[in-house]
């Protein structure tokens, strides 16, 4: 093992430390608001440059080559495992599925393949990204349920109506559909980190969508199944819901080092409810949109409601595409700026008045 001096910071945190400056990394830290991206795409779909080694890994250092990143995420998408399963999928920009999965006999018919078949383009691209990647590589998959949503919805959805209705009419089948996708996703996460993946992230953007108890029912077993079959890995299991701070009774009882948590709750509230794990977030992915004075005031509000705890700063959900990349780097100055030891000590301290009133208190 390394030394701690050369173990990187976004692994320390991601492992439990309370490190002296926060890491950063950035969800969706490649795409199209950036001009090498958009570049790329003119000549290439999104598929190509997935299944493509070498376009996968220029993608994937695009951020980090631009900015001072603590780690890069695998450039690929959720639904790269889905295929292999025998769903046909094309990009338009967001998913769109050639027969949506509505029947038992659809569900039946889906092939649950091997770690090697499921996706050997993503291993040749985590190995070249560990040789070139001057920081950790982080490797992704979507959890059981959020795959299951779109492949029912057969693309994106505000309100995933068909979906929801499938869990009710069909529940011998949503089951069978979700045992699959729970034993694929562990099986392509499993190869993930066997070609290199230094942390993993599960990704259940739409959790946030069922009440506790249909999430108890539907959704969190089969992400626990996941998560518990990386259990000897040996790498940090992040896992992420959106607008869920509903469900965070039963996250927290996820066997993951780190929870990705969203905008609508202060970190400092969200630890009292996720006790034991490392927090991840949650800058306003629109804050990066506002005056520059704005966006270094709001990150150093969410730096401070981070302190008390192990904390990875990124956004609360992926980048908007209008972002100037300027924004990133300037947010990325203010998160290494930041000292969170001197910030404790200072907090510990009561802050005096502002002179001029109406400051904080
Ligand atoms: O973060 C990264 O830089 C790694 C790459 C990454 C992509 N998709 C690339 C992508 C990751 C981690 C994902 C995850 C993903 N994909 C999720 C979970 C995260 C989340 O946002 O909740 C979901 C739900 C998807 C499905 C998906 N793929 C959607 C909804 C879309 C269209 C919307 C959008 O943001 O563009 C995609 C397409 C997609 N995936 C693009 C990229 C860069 C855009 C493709 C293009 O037009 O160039």
């Amino acid at each position: 093992m390394a030394e701690p001096a050369d173990d990187p910071l976004f692994l320390r945190a991601a492992r439990g430390e309370d490190t002296t400056r926060a890491p950063i990394w950035i969800m969706r830290q490649a795409g199209r608001y950036l001009s090498e991206y958009r570049a790329l795409k003119e000549r290439h779909s999104f598929w190509e440059m997935v299944r493509t080694p070498e376009l996968a890994v220029e993608v994937t250092l695009q951020p980090v080559k631009r900015f001072d990143l603590d780690a890069a995420i695998l450039f690929s998408d959720i639904m790269t495992p889905l295929p292999p399963m025998g769903v046909g999928i094309e990009f338009d920009p967001g998913p769109v599925f050639a027969e949506p999965v509505r029947t038992r006999a659809q569900v039946d018919a889906l092939a649950v393949p091997d770690g090697g078949e499921l996706a050997p383009f993503v291993a040749d691209a985590l190995r070249l990204l560990r040789a070139a990647s001057p920081v950790p590589v982080i490797g992704f998959g979507g959890a059981p349920l959020t795959l299951a949503a779109y492949a029912v919805q057969g693309g994106g959805s505000k309100d995933f109506a068909e979906f929801r209705a499938f869990l009710r009419a069909e529940r011998a089948a949503a089951h069978a559909l979700l045992e699959k996708l729970a034993e694929v996703t562990l099986r392509y996460l499993r190869m993930q980190v066997d070609a290199g993946a230094q942390a993993v992230q599960l990704f259940d953007s739409w959790a946030g969508l069922l009440d506790e108890r249909s999430y108890r029912t539907f959704g969190l077993p089969y992400a626990q199944r996941v998560l518990e079959g990386l259990e000897g890995a040996g790498v940090p299991r992040i896992y992420l819901a959106v607008d869920a701070g509903h469900l965070y009774p039963a996250i927290a009882e996820l066997p993951v080092e780190v929870v990705s948590v969203d905008w609508r709750r202060p970190l400092s509230a969200v630890r009292r409810a996720l006790p034991g794990k490392v927090l991840q977030g949650n800058l306003d992915p629109a804050a990066l949109l506002g005056p520059r004075a704005d966006l270094a005031q709001e990150a150093e509000r969410v730096l401070h409601e981070g302190l008390g705890g192990p904390h990875v700063f990124n956004l609360g959900h992926g980048i908007l595409r209008q972002t100037d990349p300027d924004a990133v780097a300037h947010l990325i100055d203010v998160v290494h700026a930041f000292d969170r030891r001197a910030a404790a000590w200072g907090d510990a301290v009561p802050r005096p008045k502002a002179a001029t009133g109406g400051g904080r208190s």
